[in-house]
């Protein structure tokens, strides 16, 4: 394959190219071994704050869209997921790209808010293989562009910051090797392997983790492992069988942002047999988590509810499961209820505050009556150990139901799609229908919480 290539500048040799990335992964990442993966809708600013407080060493953002990314206003960046602060790092900024020229732009406008860009080279959504970004560019023929990619943003004299990569293993270790290699050659700073291969049928199969071992033992590169850690002390099992300096964890952190802080799974069980207060732990945990995720949201929203909703529900889902059953089904629906207020037109600046709070205190309300429901605390106290409910009250209609039964706010002159936009809601029937039925399901949990006398027991 032809690596030259018109406009591809000079690199330094291999040698000065892997001293520097070790440099950059000791000294301005800090050696992590703890990282949290880019998630779209899930790993944005305030998750990954949290993700911080709780043993992650890095953080990187969702996937953003070089394309469209490229030469945004600062409006349409939070929009499109990036919203940063000082705080935030060490920080990866990740992009999908097709084109050199547009990886490069994107990687130029965050630069200074960030230690390195990310090249996604996994995503196996069909728009992504429709698009010929992701996981398309996975396909033998589609490495020249990949090459040229990395290869035109390092050697740019502009682009201050390394570029790493993260990629899925191939049913071939030599292919993946090769595939990984290019990247060295390309001159990325840093590779993370996915351990699980792009075809859908596989997306729940075991991560193969001898396949990131190879990669690791072929690269001179840092490499990150990433797939399969599932639970507390997979982590470290992980990095023992690949060999790599860290591991990067999705899925797991969603329900358990201290994974990396908490003893081995098996340890945890023993300490405590009985499922009764296991229950009652895993909710109380995973109240605990929304509590502190909420009052870090407060401060630092992103464009997309959404969003606050999803971490809440997954948060709380360990602790609602029973016997394979879903408890309290009402209570996370009714999160849904919650933040349905018309939306200040620039919600992210600090003058909108009391709309945050506003939403953040409604999310509290749903999240009290459940603690009250399942005995976690008496209806008239004000914390749950160090976090206070604020005004949440579980004797009256919250704002969040009072909100929702409201007839759907038109606002003259504006489109359908303006109108969702403002509204934060999409332009459906089903929609309005499913709202009704949010509130009604608060509403009724609102009734019998006015009726307890005393908590129940879980
Ligand atoms: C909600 C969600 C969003 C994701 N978004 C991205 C993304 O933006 N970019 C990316 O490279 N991978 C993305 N992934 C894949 C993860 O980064 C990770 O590679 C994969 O989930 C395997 O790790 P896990 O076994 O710890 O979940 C996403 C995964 C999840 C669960």
């Amino acid at each position: 394959m032809a690596r030259g290539g018109k406009g591809l500048g000079q690199l330094p040799d291999e040698d000065t190219r892997v001293r520097d990335a070790w440099r950059f992964y000791r000294e301005t990442l800090g050696s992590p071994r703890f990282v949290c993966a880019p998630m779209v809708g899930q790993s944005e600013l305030a998750y990954r704050l949290l993700l911080r407080k709780s043993g992650c060493d890095l953080c990187y953002t969702p996937m953003l869209h070089a394309e469209e990314f490229a030469g945004s206003s600062e409006e349409e960046m939070a929009r499109q997921g990036f919203t940063t602060c000082a705080e935030d790092r060490p920080l990866v900024v990740q992009f999908c790209a097709k084109s050199p020229e547009a990886f490069l732009e994107a990687a130029l406008q965050v630069q200074d808010r960030c230690d390195a860009v990310d090249l996604n080279l996994g995503c196996p959504q069909s728009k992504a293989m429709r698009g010929g970004w992701g996981g398309a560019l996975m396909e033998e023929e589609n490495w020249h562009t990949v090459y040229a990619i990395v290869r035109h943003a390092v050697s740019s004299p502009s682009l201050r910051v390394p570029v790493t990569c993260k990629i899925r293993v191939f049913a071939d270790d030599r292919k993946t090797v090769r595939f990984a290699k290019l990247l060295q050659e390309a001159g990325c700073s840093l590779v993370t392997v996915h351990g699980r291969q792009r075809d859908r049928a596989l997306h729940h199969a075991p991560a193969n983790w001898q396949a990131i071992r190879a990669v690791r033992e072929a690269l001179r590169l840092p490499t990150v492992a990433n797939g399969g850690v599932d639970a507390p002390g997979d982590a470290e099992r992980c990095l023992q069988e690949t060999g790599c300096v860290a591991v990067m964890v999705a899925t797991a952190l969603l329900q358990t942002p201290d994974l990396f802080l908490l003893p081995d799974a098996g340890v945890m069980q023993r300490q405590d047999g009985n499922q009764q207060n296991l229950q009652a732990e895993s909710l109380r945990r995973g109240v605990r988590y929304c509590l502190q995720y909420l009052r870090i949201y407060e401060e630092y929203p992103s464009w997309s509810l959404r969003a606050a909703r999803d971490h809440l529900r997954a948060l709380l889902a360990p602790g609602c499961m029973h016997q394979g059953q879903l408890r309290h089904g009402d209570l996370l629906e009714a999160l849904d209820a919650a933040g349905a207020a018309p939306r200040p037109a620039s919600a992210l600046h600090a003058e909108q505050k009391d709309y945050w709070q506003g939403v953040c205190q409604e999310l509290r309300d749903v999240l009290k009556l459940l603690c009250v429901r399942a005995g976690l605390c008496g209806a008239d106290d004000t914390t749950l150990d160090e976090f206070h409910w604020g005004t949440a009250r579980t004797d009256s209609v919250p704002r969040a139901l009072v909100v929702s039964c409201q007839p759907q706010l038109v606002i003259e002159g504006a489109s359908k799609a303006q109108q969702a936009l403002l509204r934060r809601a999409p332009v459906n029937k089903r929609f309005a229908e499913r709202r009704r039925q949010q509130a009604a399901a608060l509403q009724s949990c609102l009734q019998s919480a006015s009726k307890w006398s005393r908590p129940q027991s879980a």
